[in-house]
Parts: C-alpha cells; sequence; structure tokens
C-alpha cells in the first residue's frame, strides 16, 4: 500500500477539528483538508445554550483551538465550503466552492442537525432552532429584546435555554410532550428533579402535551398545544432533537441507520472512509451495541480514534459515554449509558440536588450521574466499566469510597 497522501475531513466542527489536530500530532505529513460550511473557525457547542448565549464569553472559549492553529499546524481550513458529493470508488469528493479533490482517506464529520416541527405556523418568524453560532447569535439578540420566552422541549437544549433566559431576566414557559423534562435519558423519577428545578426557578411548565401549531400576525405570538392551551409568548425556542446528517453519503455504498454505521475503529464498510462525532452510530465494545452519541465527548474523543485509525493504528473506540449540562446553579456530569434499568439508587440528597444517582440493571450499574457532587466522573466510569454487580446499600452510602465499590 502506497502513504496516504490527503486527508480530507468533511465537517469543521469538534470532531473534525480534532481529527486534524491528531493527524499533525502523530506526524501525518501529507495534506490535511478540513472543510466545513460555517464561516468561522471550528468551536464546541455546549457554550452556545450556557454562557456565550447569556453573552458571558466571546468566541475565543468556544474555539476548538486558538486563532493561527490551523497555518501554523499547516492544515488546511476550508471554511464557507460544503462538501457537495463524494465518489467513494474514485475517491474524490467534489467541493463546493473549489471542485474535485482526491482523498486517500476521508473522514465524515458531518453532525447533526435540528428536526424540526413540522405543525401549522411552524413557519412564522421568532421561532429559534439553536445549533450553529449564527443560530446562537439570532437567539441571543432576539433574546436581549423578549419578555417572555416558549420553550418546545425540555431536552438538553430546551432545558439550558430556559435556564440561561430565566438567569438573563426573561420569563419562561416549557412545553414538553414527556410527563417530565430529560425524560429520554434520566427516566421519569430523576426527570422529576430537573421538573422541580426548573419550576422552583419561575419557569412556567407544560408537561405532558405536544404541540398543535403556532399562531400569530406575521410572527409567532403564541403555540397551542394538544389540549387546547394557548401559552403566548414573544419568542420561540424549538428543541425536539436532531438529525444525523447524511446526506452526503446517500447512495453511496456507506450503511445508513441512524446515521453512519461504523465499527469499533470508527470505520464505515467503504475502503478509506471513517466518521466520528454526532454523525456516527458506532459499535461500542463495552456496551455490546452500536450507539450514536451525541455528545460534546464523544465528538472530542472520536475525533482522535479515528484519526488515529486512519493511520493505520488499531484504535477502537470505548469510552464510557459522558456528557455534562449547567442548568442555574446546578452542574451535573453523567456517566454511562443507559436505556433499561430496574434500580435507582441515590447517595446523597436529592432534595438539596446534591447527590449521585446510579441507574442499576441486574445489580450492575449502567449509569450515574454527579449533581453538585464533583471529582467523582472517573469512578463512575470505572463502576459501569468494570460491569460488577454492586451492592445497592454500599453505593448509597456516602461513608463508602466510591473506588472501595
Ligand atoms: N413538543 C414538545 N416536546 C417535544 C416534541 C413536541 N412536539 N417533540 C419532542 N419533544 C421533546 C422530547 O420529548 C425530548 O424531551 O423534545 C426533547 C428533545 O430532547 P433531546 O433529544 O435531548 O434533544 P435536544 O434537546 O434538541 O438536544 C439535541 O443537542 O445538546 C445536544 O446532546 C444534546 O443530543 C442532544 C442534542
Amino acid at each position: 500500500m502506497s502513504t496516504p497522501q490527503t486527508f480530507v475531513i468533511a465537517g469543521a466542527s469538534l470532531a473534525g477539528a480534532k481529527a486534524a489536530e491528531t493527524l499533525r500530532a502523530e506526524g501525518f505529513e501529507g495534506r490535511v483538508v478540513l472543510v466545513g460550511e460555517e464561516p468561522v473557525r471550528p468551536y464546541e457547542r455546549p457554550p452556545l445554550s450556557k454562557a456565550y448565549l447569556r453573552g458571558e464569553v466571546g468566541f475565543a472559549a468556544a474555539a476548538v483551538h486558538a486563532e493561527g492553529f490551523y497555518e501554523s499546524s499547516d492544515i488546511e481550513l476550508l471554511t464557507s465550503t460544503t462538501v457537495r458529493h463524494l465518489d467513494p470508488v474514485g475517491m474524490s469528493v467534489t467541493l463546493d466552492p473549489g471542485g474535485d479533490l482526491a482523498y486517500d482517506g476521508l473522514l465524515l464529520s458531518t453532525g447533526a442537525t435540528p428536526r424540526t416541527l413540522s405543525v401549522p405556523g411552524a413557519d412564522l418568524a421568532g421561532i429559534h432552532y439553536l445549533r450553529s453560532l449564527s443560530s446562537c447569535d439570532a437567539l441571543r439578540a432576539a433574546l436581549g429584546e423578549a419578555r417572555r420566552l416558549v420553550v418546545v422541549g425540555g431536552g438538553w437544549i430546551g432545558s439550558e435555554v430556559a435556564a440561561s433566559a430565566r438567569q438573563m431576566g426573561t420569563e419562561v414557559a416549557l412545553v414538553e410532550t414527556a410527563s417530565v423534562p430529560l425524560e429520554r435519558v434520566l427516566g421519569t423519577e430523576v426527570g422529576a428533579m430537573f421538573r422541580d428545578l426548573h419550576s422552583d426557578h419561575g419557569v412556567e411548565l407544560h408537561l405532558g402535551v405536544g404541540v398543535e401549531g403556532f399562531r400569530g400576525q406575521g410572527s409567532a405570538e403564541e403555540v397551542v398545544l394538544a389540549d387546547g392551551t394557548a401559552v403566548a409568548g414573544d419568542l420561540f425556542v424549538v428543541g425536539v432533537g436532531v438529525t444525523p446528517r447524511t446526506e452526503l453519503v446517500r447512495d453511496v455504498g456507506v450503511k445508513l441507520d441512524n446515521g453512519i454505521v461504523v465499527d469499533e475503529y470508527l470505520s464505515t464498510e467503504v475502503p478509506g472512509i471513517w466518521a466520528a462525532g454526532d454523525v456516527a452510530n458506532a459499535f461500542h465494545p463495552l456496551l455490546g451495541v452500536h450507539i450514536r452519541l451525541e455528545h460534546w465527548s464523544a465528538a472530542l474523543n472520536q475525533g482522535p480514534a479515528a484519526a488515529q485509525n486512519m493511520l493505520g493504528h488499531r484504535v477502537a473506540y470505548q469510552k464510557v459515554p459522558y456528557f455534562f449540562s449547567d442548568q442555574y446553579d446546578l452542574g451535573m456530569e453523567y456517566s454511562g449509558f443507559a436505556t433499561h434499568w430496574d434500580d435507582v439508587v441515590y447517595r446523597g440528597s436529592k432534595e438539596d440536588r446534591e447527590v449521585i444517582v446510579f441507574w442499576l440493571d441486574q445489580g450492575r450499574v449502567v449509569a450515574g450521574m454527579n449533581v453538585n457532587v464533583w471529582d467523582v466522573a472517573g469512578d463512575i466510569a470505572a463502576l459501569v466499566e468494570a460491569k460488577k454487580p454492586v451492592d445497592p446499600e454500599r453505593l448509597a452510602d456516602v461513608s463508602v469510597e466510591l473506588s472501595a465499590l
């Protein structure tokens, strides 16, 4: 096999930028072309619903790398450029603008896009989605003017935007089809902690009810719920989940199923093509299933792992899934992956929101979340990794060191 000469990375966000960095750090001397449709250098998204949205920090705090990094690392960062077409047989991509570019290795880190609501009135002005820096800038400007925000969706985006808006002094109502916020990941019992958190901070909650449509003259003035309630506002944010961006690889032989299907080496079945980050549905050796992790940490760590594999080092990606959230004065980290559990164990005070929550399945910890308790995420990940039965009473007992379990 000849030495690869050009690596193309489609998608210049966290996964793509970290992959490019790793290729250079590992001594790759060929071309590294990092292609992104946005006009700015790669940035991380967590601040866009938190400090950046509130205007407390600027772009530099969100950027993956300092200004000048790509030039000094000889990484060709092509901003405002879209990868339009992929020819997996000829091993080339078509850039717009830019034309054809042959690759020896291609990393797909195209991310995800917000799912839109298709209800009457959904295209009225004043209804925002949050994903990109530009969508965040638009929301940030609108929040500065708004008196009352209505958030549709009580997932991570909806919950964090609601908290940020309250912190900025805006009135907030939140609509969620599930019975509690964050139910998809945390379940009903633990999601209730977040319901109480938001209501304690003055958020008007409409739970267990879907959205029928939006009404307004020109711009949205109210959202109408399935039970007939009309929730009025002068600004609306919809956060009802994301869809992986796979349009580039439709009909090119790359297997698609809830994103781009890759193995534990982040490799597709098509020679020379890998995928990482929000778009990748990767086999996870620890969990024994394919999962698509829409997490900051997956982008951060899968990018480098994919780069290693592109260089021919066999590096299986098997980190314990991890994410974090900040809402008001509550900070939390979640480690693990729980779709099914038969027990929930609390260590600390749920009422004071200073607690570690464990989800157990057949006596084994499948996930843990530390809330306003710090420096324990490593211990929690170790418990998930160990897959060993634990004694729930000792797990709940703060006098027993986590590392002793
Ligand atoms: N009306 C109200 N709520 C709805 C509706 C609807 N029509 N449809 C879906 N929802 C709710 C879901 O029940 C869920 O609680 O929207 C929420 C979506 O939550 P997530 O799946 O967490 O998606 P989102 O909050 O948009 O975040 C997208 O960005 O921050 C990352 O990792 C995060 O994967 C997440 C992604």
